[in-house]
């Protein structure tokens, strides 16, 4: 009779410490990314950026196209959890041992533990660059610099990756039939995979089905709006695919199972919407970049998963925080941007903003939490 009593309060107290465990998790909130590009002229101070993303929206980590030292000060003690990036031409320096260490004396080390460094990427969209030199030392930078960061005992909390544009599928329709380059498949693919596996790192990739969307009968499918899904249905495994996202993560997903590595993690490290092009351009404007955000965060954090990825939630960084002023190419390459450089809004995207609608059914969460614990020390104490 002595034990029941017992056996209740080890019960509660596992509760009690579940309860608190899921109010600290709550309070973190739905941990969505953005790239914090720089290609700018009109961008404001890093540190009131840092002090903006980390007070006013629920954005809980930041990708930076370099390591400049001003954004990783910045965001030091902010809680933000911060990637940085190797330049692509740096890359064939780094596969020196000596360089590689004195790269995170001057880049890394400064900075952490203020600053929540949780990943090194090295380059980006090499493989697409087809840059023989580049393409070549991209495996062997990756594996130096990681042997630095354990020289230096990082190696546990900043992981080492590369993103890919979907480039490097050689095929992605339908889905289960995808697969890598030939020749990159298993020259610089395969040994990346291991690479990753071995050292609990992600494949990032920048999955955009803006780009992917070519007519007006695809926008629906692109956006995540509900449509027939009529010519989406994958013949090979007879799945649905009602989101163009959902498609190409898993190509990416049945293009990695090829060479025997689908357990390793699938991180989203750009993806996006603009909202102005050139004129020629279908479904551009600020209410869809808009829906696709809002649509997207929902989607990848909902724990839906994708058709061949059941369940999955995906790490998602949306390209991007800013308007880059100074990039090259069509008028939507400028125009990705969430916010403006005054910090306002370009468009809407609520689940984005703290003090709305997420943050109340946030806060309704923790209410019932709370009456959870309360209960919860009663029974343990009467
Ligand atoms: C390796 O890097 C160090 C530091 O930058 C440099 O002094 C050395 O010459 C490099 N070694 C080779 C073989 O390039
Ligand atoms: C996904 O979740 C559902 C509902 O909880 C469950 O029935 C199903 O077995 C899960 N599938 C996988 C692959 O984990």
């Amino acid at each position: 009779m002595e034990q029941t009593p017992l056996v209740a309060s080890i019960l509660n107290a596992t509760l009690l410490v579940v309860a608190i465990l899921a109010l600290i998790q709550g309070a973190h909130g739905i941990g969505i990314g953005v790239n914090y590009g720089t290609v700018a002229n009109n961008l404001p101070p890093p540190a009131m950026v840092a002090k903006f993303l980390s007070k006013s929206t629920t954005i809980k980590k930041v990708r930076l196209f370099d390591a400049n030292p001003e954004i990783l000060r910045a965001f030091g003690n902010t809680g933000i959890e911060v990637t940085i990036t190797v330049p692509n031409d740096q890359i064939p320096d780094i596969t020196n041992l000596t360089y590689a260490q004195q790269w995170v004396k001057t880049n890394v080390q400064p900075f952490i533990p203020a600053t929540k460094l949780i990943r090194i990427l090295v380059g980006n969209e090499v493989l697409s660059t087809a840059n023989k030199l580049l393409v070549s030392t991209l495996v062997p930078a990756m594996q130096t610099l990681h042997v630095a960061l354990v020289a230096a005992s990082l190696d546990d909390n900043i992981k080492i990756s590369t993103p890919h544009s979907l480039g490097i599928l050689s095929n992605s329709s339908p889905p289960s039939a995808a697969k890598f380059r030939q020749g990159y498949d298993t020259h610089v693919i395969k040994p990346m995979l291991n690479f990753l596996k071995d050292a609990n790192a992600p494949f990032m990739v920048n999955p955009y089905p803006f780009f992917g969307c070519t007519s007006s009968s695809t926008l629906d499918y692109a956006l995540f709006r509900s449509n027939s899904g009529v010519f989406v249905v994958d013949d090979n495994t007879k799945l649905r695919y009602t989101n163009m996202l959902d498609a190409q993560l898993d190509a990416v997903y049945s293009a990695l199972k090829v060479l025997g590595f689908e357990d390793v993690e699938i991180v989203i490290a750009e993806t996006g919407w603009p909202s102005v092009c050139d004129p020629a351009q279908v479904g551009v404007n600020p209410k869809t970049a808009s829906e696709y955000n809002g649509n997207l965060i929902r989607h990848v954090t909902s724990g839906a998963g994708t058709p061949l990825m059941p369940n999955r939630t995906f790490d998602t960084y949306i390209f991007a925080l800013f308007d880059e002023n100074l990039k090259p190419g069509p008028s939507c390459e400028r125009n990705f941007g969430l916010f403006w450089p005054n910090m306002t809004p370009v468009y809407n995207v609520p689940i984005i903003m703290r003090n709305n609608v997420a943050v109340v059914a946030n806060s309704h969460y923790k209410v019932f939490l709370s009456i959870v614990i309360v209960l919860s020390l009663i029974c343990t104490w009467v």
